[in-house]
């Protein structure tokens, strides 16, 4: 029990010391966020009190009901939405494949048998479209520009009159670019095809308005935005049919079968209210911030590069890259001295795999395999920035000096 309690108040402090230990700067924001203290204490209600099946008719059923209802209705005003559009979900991963899925099937008999993606999805999309591929649809993935931006022109040369579902996400993951989301809708909608956008980055950080961006369908994660894990939600307009994964009981208004994740959900509504609540603030914030980091990076560490620094970003992320030097050993370095960030590259049996982002931007190898992704919240401060760019000197000069080529400018 105590060692619960213990590592509880570290959950809440991602950049408390351990003493005799490394000082912790958690500057990996868009992999996870921690759970806000407000959340956790009204998850912790729920978890003690309202214990009851929403679907049960007593009281206790019905507290957790109405439990529900509340976070529905928190999660629906995030998003200028109805709550009855609200589907509760496992998390953003579930809601990609629920939306290109559950519409696909829908749309099979109408003879639209092709799907549209943007080239820098979340891989949540990109491998729900190839299963769907190897299923028999047509599949296209549309390209970006240097600045991470997917064109209209694109979209509009790609769709056709078979096209049932395209799918572009509001903001990237690796680089924070934000997409034309209401101009690529209209053209989608314009040519009779769904459109679905994976808001999983961008929700709780920058206003997302469902009505605004035209869109059919939505998907949020609640971790993203200080809840918790496994839980998320697919905004879905009402009418819309989609053909649901698992068959089972009437909940979520027969959309999706299972007793709801009630704690869960219960913390998902809690952070979309914070979220809310301190949006333009924590963003303005968090501006300054990265430009303080980008500014100081740039200025103390030669050749390096900021990536989609021209296009419009969600304010917590930069993506940088470091010439001549490898993103994981620039990682591993970082976390021996404290800090957390992350790579857009996935390494897999030992082989390092430039970041697709970076790659579908058609930057070179020494660009796709050399960057790293910072991305800022809630617990960082000035002093945490300007440590960070103290100790990369040294590190960059380090991990330089074990190659030999030139850097360049
Ligand atoms: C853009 C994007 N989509 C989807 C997901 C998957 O969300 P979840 O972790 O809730 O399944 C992530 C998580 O990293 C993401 O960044």
């Amino acid at each position: 029990m105590k060692n619960v309690v213990q590592s509880e108040r570290r959950v809440f402090q991602p950049g408390a010391t351990i003493r005799g230990a490394v000082p912790r700067v958690y500057l990996d924001h868009n992999a996870t966020t921690p759970i806000a203290p407000a959340v956790a204490d009204r998850m912790m209600v729920a978890l003690r009190d309202e214990f009851g099946n929403p679907s049960s008719v007593h009281h206790f059923g019905q507290r957790a009901k109405s439990a529900l209802d509340e976070a529905r209705s928190a999660v629906a005003a995030l998003i200028g939405s109805d709550a009855s559009e609200v589907i509760f979900t496992s998390g953003g991963t579930e809601s990609d494949n629920f939306a290109l899925r559950g519409a696909a099937e829908a749309l099979e008999v109408t003879g639209r048998r092709h799907l549209i993606a943007s080239s820098i999805e979340h891989e949540a999309v990109l491998n729900t479209l190839k299963a769907l591929a190897r299923r028999g649809w047509k599949t296209t993935l549309l390209p970006v520009d240097t600045s991470g931006i997917v064109s209209p022109a694109a979209l509009e040369a790609a769709l056709t009159d078979e096209t049932a579902v395209v799918s572009v996400m509001h903001a990237n993951n690796e680089i924070g670019t934000i997409q034309p989301i209401a101009e690529l809708a209209r053209l989608a909608k314009a040519r009779g095809a769904l459109f679905h956008t994976d808001a999983v980055q961008s929700s709780g950080k920058i206003p997302v308005d469902v009505r605004a961006l035209g869109v059919d369908m939505l998907s949020l994660s609640a971790h993203k935005f200080y809840g918790p894990k496994g839980v998320g939600a697919l905004w879905s307009r009402r009418g819309l049919r989609l053909v649901p994964f698992a068959t089972g009981g009437k909940q979520e208004r027969s959309r999706r079968a299972g007793t709801e994740n009630v704690v869960g959900i219960v913390g998902m509504g809690a952070a979309a209210q914070l979220a809310a609540a301190k949006m333009n603030e924590e963003a303005a914030r968090l501006a300054q911030l990265r430009d303080r980091l980008e500014d100081g990076i740039v200025r103390v560490v030669p050749g390096t590069a900021i990536n989609g620094a021209r296009s419009p970003r969600v304010a917590n992320t930069t993506n940088i890259s470091f010439d001549r030097v490898e993103a994981e050993s620039l990682l591993i370095a970082l976390d021996l001295q404290g800090f957390a960030v992350s790579t857009g590259s996935a390494c897999s049996s030992g082989t390092l795999e430039p970041s697709h982002v970076l790659k579908a931007m058609g930057f070179p190898p020494h660009r796709t395999q050399n960057s790293i992704r910072f991305s800022l919240g809630a617990a960082n401060t000035e002093a945490d920035i300007d440590r960070v760019i103290a100790v990369l000197p040294g590190v960059v000069e380090k991990l330089r000096s074990l190659t030999r080529a030139p850097v360049r400018a």
